[in-house]
């Protein structure tokens, strides 16, 4: 074994999954956010952590509607995801600069993705301060999804997306 610097390791450990966060502002428009950092807490009921920078626009959003969909996007959704991880709602919308729809929610008000392999519908519980993010730790609500897109998305550290699928197939190049 050899010591490591914090980059490294992170690389070394990837695949993460790749999900993405949707919320309201405080004007209740809906932002898209990118994020690899998310858990399932609770079995029963169903709980489900985020860990969100409080540098992020989705960050403020949090602290306005206390309510997301975290969306695990389908592998023809790559190109636009990967956007939602490196641009802000505060100085674009999403929605307008992607093919990303939305669909109404059961249960809270952001909305889902359409397209998406699942959505989970998420009511926050719970907040942490951990180091320089908060652990949002929610209820899930409700969940959807597109059965036939079994195929989604995981990042190497922060360089790119690839695509995995429930029945183990890969995809090096998602969305291309
Ligand atoms: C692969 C990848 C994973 C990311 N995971 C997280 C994460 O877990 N938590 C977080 O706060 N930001 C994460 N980010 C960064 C945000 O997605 C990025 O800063 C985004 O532009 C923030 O959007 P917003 O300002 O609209 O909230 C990730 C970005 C990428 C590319």
């Amino acid at each position: 074994m050899k010591e490591l610097q914090q980059q490294e390791a992170l690389r070394l450990t990837s695949p993460y999954p790749y999900a993405l966060l949707v919320t309201l502002d405080a004007r209740d428009r809906p932002n898209i956010m990118g994020l690899s950092w998310w858990t399932f807490t609770s079995w029963d009921p169903l709980m489900i952590g985020v860990s969100v920078s409080t540098e992020r626009y989705t960050h403020e959003c949090l602290q306005h509607a206390k309510e997301f969909t975290l969306c695990f996007p389908s592998e023809q959704q790559a190109k636009d995801a990967w956007m939602c991880g490196t641009k802000s709602g505060r100085d674009v919308d999403k929605f307008k600069v992607s093919e990303f729809m939305p669909v109404h929610s059961t249960r809270v008000r952001p909305p889902m993705l359409e397209g998406a392999t699942i959505a989970y519908e998420c009511r926050v519980i719970n907040e942490v301060q951990t180091g320089d993010h908060i652990l949002y730790i929610a209820e899930v609500e409700a969940i959807h999804g597109n059965p036939d897109k079994h195929s989604h998305l995981y990042t190497i550290h922060y360089t790119k997306l690839i695509s995995l699928g429930s029945d183990g197939s890969i995809n090096m190049n998602p969305g291309r």
